[in-house]
């Protein structure tokens, strides 16, 4: 079977084919998780600080060997299964198929053997990084000290990943000459302590005899009005979504302050999603459609404006979770006309269908709608005009400092 890991999941599959991640040469199952949870090792008692885990779909069992595809679809290795977990974890070594790396960056990687190489059993002072450092000063004086050379490692993960890269060459061209920079796609560890020990080892693993950790990178995200928003509306059919969504977006372009795309429900369906039913995986895949193309826009900037009904608060999560991981703020609106209100206009006539069988899966009707309880906004238009809805979308907006 061929599946495609996550992102975390690949950087940690890079660094366990390039020996980084030595003495690993694959996952970690439940036995192995548990000791390194308790004691810092793995279960045969091999010193080893941090989980390092895939998530395979449930139908794979141990005996399997899996092709692990990048996302464009190039098989990057083979695990072979040898155990299954709950929570569908799956251990087992990995092995490469030498698939040539890309990436921003991809040029400057190099695997440990490489660089110890490189160091001719020179000592090395490995600084990991994972934002620019700070005090140049203080690893000059310690390399000078141990008479050792700078191994700039940034950890290049995510967004911030080539940022980082960056940073390290920049730093490269005020340290001594001689100093190497390496990046490392190391994902961050949820437990401080844990990641600064995972940072510690892979260090070593690249020949290092000492391991400076650089500092926490500061966020700076920019003042909101330049940050992209993806405003969500979510409710029912009829409730005034639309209405609303379009007059927000009108307001924006006579303001003139803000690029807008604007994703309404109705319009999705007629390109993006057309074709999709009204089951709850089409709904959802047709969220996803829309949450994909709202953080595209947002990751440049952007506004995006969308409105469906979305139903489902686990797939308005993900959206939420899609917008953020860009970078990008995410308002969800919620536009909490009662279905007896909705019902009662029944502009598209779609209720009164509904009613009578001829539409299935009606949400509301004969189909399940989920209310938020995340909603940023609430707004609720059974004695409210759509210029007074517009206009606490909007405050709202100004408040939060994303439209001036
Ligand atoms: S969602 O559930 O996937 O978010 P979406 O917003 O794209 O729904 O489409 C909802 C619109 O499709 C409604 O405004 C209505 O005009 C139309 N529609 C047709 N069939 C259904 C149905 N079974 N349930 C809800 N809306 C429907």
């Amino acid at each position: 079977m061929e599946w495609t890991p996550d992102a975390r999941e690949l950087a940690d599959l890079e660094l366990l084919l390039s020996g980084a991640f030595q003495p690993l040469t694959g996952f970690l199952g439940h036995d192995d998780l548990h000791t390194v949870h308790e004691r810092g090792t793995l279960a045969d008692g091999t010193p080893w600080p941090a989980p390092v885990t895939i998530t395979l779909p449930d139908e794979v069992t141990p005996g399997e060997e899996v092709t692990l595809l990048d996302p464009e679809g190039v098989p990057l290795a083979v695990l072979s299964v040898t155990e299954r977990g709950h929570d569908g974890l799956a251990a087992g070594p990995v092995k490469g198929l030498g698939a040539p790396e890309h990436g921003p960056f991809a040029r400057l990687r190099r695997t440990p053997d490489e660089v110890r190489v490189d160091l001719g059993g020179r000592d090395a002072l490995a600084v990991t990084m994972r934002g620019p450092l700070d005090d140049l000063g203080e690893i000059v004086a310690t390399a000078k000290e141990l008479g050792a050379v700078i191994l700039l490692l940034p950890l290049a993960y995510g967004e911030a990943g080539p940022g980082v890269v960056r940073a390290a060459l920049r730093a490269r061209d005020q340290l001594p000459e001689g100093t190497i920079v390496v990046p490392v796609p190391l994902a961050p560890r949820d437990e401080p302590e844990i990641d600064l020990e995972l940072r510690e080892h892979v260090a070593f693993a690249y020949g290092a005899s000492e391991h400076l950790a650089g500092p926490d990178p500061v966020r700076i995200p920019g003042p909101p009005h330049r940050r992209g928003l993806v405003v969500f509306f979510t409710g029912l059919s009829g409730s005034g979504k639309s209405t609303i969504a379009r007059g927000l977006r009108d307001a924006l372009l006579e303001l003139g302050t803000r690029t807008v795309t604007y994703l309404d429900g109705d319009v999705v369906r007629h390109l993006l999603s057309k074709g999709l039913t009204f089951s709850k995986a089409d709904r959802d895949l047709n969220i996803r459609r829309i949450g994909f193309v709202a953080a595209e826009a947002a990751r440049h900037g952007g506004l995006a404006i969308c409105a469906p009904i979305a139903p489902y608060a686990e797939t308005r999560a993900e959206v939420r979770e899609m917008a953020e991981s860009v970078g990008a703020d995410f308002l969800l609106v919620h536009v909490a006309t009662p279905l007896e209100e909705c019902e009662r206009r029944d502009r598209k006539g779609l209720y009164a269908k509904a009613r009578a069988g001829l539409i299935p899966e009606f949400t509301g009707v004969s189909d399940p709608y989920e209310e938020p309880d995340d909603a940023d906004l609430t707004i609720d238009t059974t004695h409210l005009s759509v210029e007074a809805a517009v206009g606490r979308v909007l405050d709202t907006l100004r408040g939060g400092g994303w439209v001036r």
